[in-house]
């Protein structure tokens, strides 16, 4: 077996492959994220290829701007079009489409991968560990009255929440680059969020609100009139209004915008898709019960290239030092690593000093941008603590600014 880049004349070969792997036509509809593979970039794609040069599988990345804790830009290779013909599986051809990949990204200076896992028993293997999670939130129309607070002790002040801005209705079509915008700002100030370049959204590539599938926008504009959030949604027959995705940072916009959707005649329930982690929407309901949480599953995996350049690149918020005996048994390394967090910013130097923590490189990966408490690791059995207290450290050192979230589908 050979594995070899892709070029852009057997792109066309990549994307039958890949699609005959997953059994589905690339003539697929819309709504499943049709013409997401026109994004690929062939000489990030790679082919396997029997002795006599048939293609039996795929693998390409994309590259995205992953969003660390404290604001921190980085570039991650996005792992997607992973595909192995039927007739081929479990023959290795995977392990090795993986070893190309990862050796080929850390030689161009490439210090994180990241995918969504179409199974998750398949790459924790490759050293890839879960790292944000995703969950639908469904809300009873008839409940879900929002009753927002007044700030403690300030009983003229106004209401937490309080939205001086407008919603307008669009048509996905009549939206112009504002969705592209509005995203751009959001993904910059969410940790674990991924940029979604220019030519995604020129070539409608993926799933709604880029794609051309049909959506109305609720878009929210500030008291200037600048858009500064939106939500992507449709009304289906039984009365469920879904929101595939609810686009801001700012707490008062989403909790505007759900006030909008709520407010929607002929809905019997909203589904937020993509519902944040740790979001206080549900705490503004004046029925706590009004908002059943479920669909609560991993989405962006993550593994690390390079962990003393991955330690240092992200923010963190706590002082502390720790050290961390990493193993990384597919690419057959071993490293031990001081790490010192003064003011904001790591420091990361190999050491031959006791360890406070052993870990798989899988693990550091999930609690790299802070959606998973190391201690969880600990009492799962998959990361050893070597002394009381590390675990609790590790904890406080690793939590982010701010939950991450990733909902871009790729
Ligand atoms: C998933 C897929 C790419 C695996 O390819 P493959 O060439 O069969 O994988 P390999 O032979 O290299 O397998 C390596 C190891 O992973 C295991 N493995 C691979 N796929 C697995 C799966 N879906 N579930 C559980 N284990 C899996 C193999 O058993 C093997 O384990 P071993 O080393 O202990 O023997 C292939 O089955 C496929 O194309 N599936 C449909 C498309 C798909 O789901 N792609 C992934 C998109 S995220």
């Amino acid at each position: 077996m050979r594995i070899r880049p892709t070029t852009d004349k057997d792109l066309d070969v990549f994307v039958d492959t890949v699609h005959a792997a997953f059994g589905r036509f690339p003539e697929s509809p819309v709504e499943g994220g049709g013409l997401w593979w026109s994004a690929l970039e062939a000489d990030r794609c790679v082919l396997a290829l029997t002795a006599d040069e048939r293609p039996v599988g795929t693998a390409a990345t994309y590259a995205f701007e992953l969003t660390l804790p404290g604001g921190t830009l980085v570039p991650a290779a996005g792992v997607t079009a992973v595909g192995v013909l039927p007739t081929h599986r479990r023959q290795g051809v995977l392990s090795a489409m993986m070893r190309h990949q990862l050796t080929g990204l850390r030689a161009h200076g490439e210090f994180l991968s990241v995918l969504l896992a179409s199974e998750a028993l398949i790459y924790g293997r490759f050293g890839y560990g879960p790292a944000t999670y995703t969950q639908r939130l469904t809300l009873r129309r008839d409940k879900a009255g929002l009753a927002l607070p007044r700030a403690r002790g300030a009983a003229d002040a106004p209401p937490t929440g309080q939205d001086n801005g407008s919603v307008e209705v669009l048509r996905r079509t009549e939206c112009g680059e504002i969705l592209e915008e509005v995203y751009d700002r959001y993904r910059r100030a969410q940790p674990g969020a991924l940029s979604r370049p220019h030519r995604w959204w020129a070539l409608r590539a993926g799933r709604p609100p880029i794609s051309p599938a049909p959506r109305y926008i609720a878009v929210h504009r500030d008291a200037d009139g600048v858009p500064d959030g939106y939500a992507s949604y449709s009304l289906g027959d039984g009365g469920t209004l879904t929101v595939d995705e609810t686009i801001t940072t700012d707490d008062a916009v989403f909790t505007a915008l759900a006030r909008f959707v709520l407010g929607h005649d002929l809905v019997t329930q909203v589904v937020f898709q993509h519902f944040p982690p740790q979001h206080p929407l549900r705490w503004q309901l004046a029925d706590f019960r009004a908002g059943e949480l479920s669909g609560d599953t991993d989405w962006l995996w993550v593994r690390l290239l390079d962990v003393p350049r991955a330690l240092t690149a992200r923010g963190w918020f706590t002082d502390g030092e720790l050290v961390l005996d990493v193993e990384d048994p597919f690419l057959g390394e071993h490293g031990r690593h001081l790490l010192t967090v003064r003011d904001g910013k790591a420091d990361c130097v190999p050491t031959d000093r006791e360890p406070d923590l052993s870990l798989d490189v899988r693990d550091l990966g999930s609690v790299y941008l802070g959606g998973t408490a190391p201690s969880t690791l600990v009492r799962a059995g998959h990361i050893r603590a070597h002394r009381p207290g590390a675990a609790a450290l590790a904890d406080a050192l690793f939590r982010g600014d701010r939950a991450p979230h990733c909902l871009h589908w790729f």
